[in-house]
């Protein structure tokens, strides 16, 4: 089936251009203004090490199976999904089953709402099986990019301000004045984000090649390169060091619980996991690419990313004696504040604004396309009628967004709607589009996919996948019962190793990974505490 649908599908140029578009996706403003804002609100050094053990534990092996997914069927998630899911699995009816349960239960306690929702959706697993989760997918990138630009639209917005040295703030009470000013004002949000959205909807109207990679090429490298010179600047402030220092030394007495629940919640974002952006992306890479070096470049690269921000912003912000714990705004309040006394300090912030725009489009781009590769493949759109009708459902969502930002004042009915549904409420519509998706369906999609990959397509189909351009990966012995590759031909062969890549992989997506994003879950529901 994938040999036969090759043929029409668009495929990326060239290796390394797949590799800059995933990147750019994964690289966005979940590094540069969501990592260094919550490794200053965790303590630092010991988040960030936290934060990378989430990344490799289940980071990588997360990515390996989406990228998989993607190349095996060459489909969007949801055709990924209906490809590969057998006709009757006993994993899903069971799952189902549960949902249906509990939301009988939940109708008895009278909560008509989420009881209702659980209905419908373990109906849906009965009779869409495995399916559900590429659907849930596609829904996620509805909700993730109508929130998302509309943090990119204060972006630009922030940046013609820094151009018209509109920034030159005293002090942080004058910054974070101007920014709940602007971002309380409706018609300067809601402009801004149409315009990232049309933004996207521009570069993904270009299809794959001549859209998505050709940008990815040209803004990629630019980005890590203002991030180098942002660095240097920060890094040769006096005092900087001490900002060096918070990032890199570990004081574990800062951990708290919700600090590991950020941080796995956190790997999911900035890897751009858990809602299928990869599959979709995997759908266009060649059978000749090696799948786990271009994993491990995505996930570096990204990690990198991440790492450069926090050293370009905790040195400027520790050489001004500036709090490191400043939330969502660091970025707007703290930056603008530090750069103002400096030389040229509206020049470095502007260009801070224009890198975070960048890294912004990328990852926007990617979220797009998985809408409107479901689109294109489900219901046979043109790219064109696909983007058109996508991008402008996203941009009206996201202006309800923008006109809940900090509270609920302007959409009543909604509030209420949301609040008889899910019970206690977030404080506006933006904080609930932000929890729903990247502290729910996020870690739930990438539990279903591990345990999808893992369990019902098995081990062995996804390293069959993988043995196309990486050889070296899958071969396999004495582990390979616990890991699911008992068949496999190769994994009697005294002369391969005992332990292999492909082996280590297979128990990570069919233990670990599950394991620990359930612990994270009961402990979120509060039905465990660690
Ligand atoms: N990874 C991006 C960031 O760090 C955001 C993003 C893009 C994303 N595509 C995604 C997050 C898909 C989750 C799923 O900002």
């Amino acid at each position: 089936m994938s040999e036969h649908s090759e043929g029409k599908r668009e495929h990326w140029g060239s290796g390394i251009g797949f590799i800059l578009a995933a990147a750019g996706s994964a690289i966005g403003l979940g590094n540069i203004w969501k990592f260094p804002y919550i490794t200053g609100e965790n303590g630092g050094g010991a988040f960030v090490l936290l934060y990378l053990v989430c990344i490799c534990v289940i980071g990588i092996p997360v990515m390996m199976c989406e990228l998989s997914l993607g190349r095996h069927t060459q489909r969007n998630p949801i055709g990924a999904f209906r490809a590969i899911t057998p006709k009757t699995s006993l994993l899903a009816h069971l799952i189902g089953l549960c949902i249906v349960l509990t939301g009988f239960g939940l109708l008895c306690f009278q909560n008509y709402g989420l009881g209702a929702l659980l209905l419908l959706l373990g109906v849906a697993i009965f009779r869409y099986s495995w399916t559900v989760v590429g659907f849930a997918g596609v829904l996620t990138g509805f909700v993730i990019l109508s929130y998302y630009s509309v943090v990119a639209g204060w972006v630009i917005g922030y940046f013609f301000k820094a151009l018209r040295g509109g920034l030159d703030f005293k002090n942080t009470t004058e910054a974070v004045a101007e920014f709940t000013r602007s971002t309380g004002d409706v018609s300067w949000c809601i402009g801004f984000h149409v315009f990232f959205m049309f933004a996207c909807a521009m570069v993904v109207w270009g299809g794959v090649k001549s859209g998505i990679e050709r940008w990815s090429k040209i803004l990629m490298p630019l980005l890590f390169l203002l991030l180098y010179v942002i660095i240097l600047r920060s890094m040769t402030l006096p005092g900087a060091m001490k900002g060096v220092s918070f990032l890199l030394s570990p004081d574990f007495s800062k951990i708290s619980s919700r600090g590991v629940l950020l941080a796995l919640g956190h790997a999911f974002f900035t890897l751009s996991l858990g809602m299928g952006a990869m599959t979709t992306y995997g759908s266009y890479v060649s059978k000749k690419e090696n799948l786990f070096i271009s994993s491990l470049t995505i996930v570096g690269l990204d990690t990198l990313a991440a790492l450069l921000a926090g050293l370009a912003i905790f040195p400027a912000v520790f050489a001004f004696n500036q709090a490191p714990d400043g939330g969502p705004g660091l970025i707007f309040h703290v930056l603008p504040v530090v750069m103002n006394q400096i030389p040229l300090g509206g020049f470095w912030v502007a260009l801070f604004f224009v890198l975070m725009f960048i890294a912004a489009l990328t990852s926007g781009i990617s979220l797009l396309e998985v809408v409107v590769a479901a689109l294109m493949d489900e219901m046979k759109m043109s790219r064109h009628l696909a983007v058109l009708l996508s991008g402008t459902v996203i941009a009206l969502l996201g202006c309800l967004c923008a006109v809940s930002l900090d509270s609920w004042d302007r959409l009543p009915a909604l509030h209420q709607l949301l609040q008889q549904t899910f019970g206690v409420g977030q404080s506006s519509f933006f904080d609930f589009m932000d929890n729903i998706s990247s502290n729910w369906l996020l870690p739930l999609g990438g539990l279903m996919t591990s345990l999808f990959v893992g369990w019902i397509w098995g081990t062995r189909g996804a390293v069959n996948e993988i043995r196309h351009g990486a050889d070296n990966f899958a071969d396999v012995h004495l582990m390979s019962l616990l890991s699911g590759l008992r068949e496999d031909p190769h994994h009697n062969n005294p002369q391969y190793h005992v332990l292999t890549l492909a082996a280590i992989w297979g128990i990570f997506i069919r233990f670990v990974s599950p394991v620990a994003i359930t612990i994270a879950f009961l402990h979120l529901i509060g039905w465990m505490k660690i």
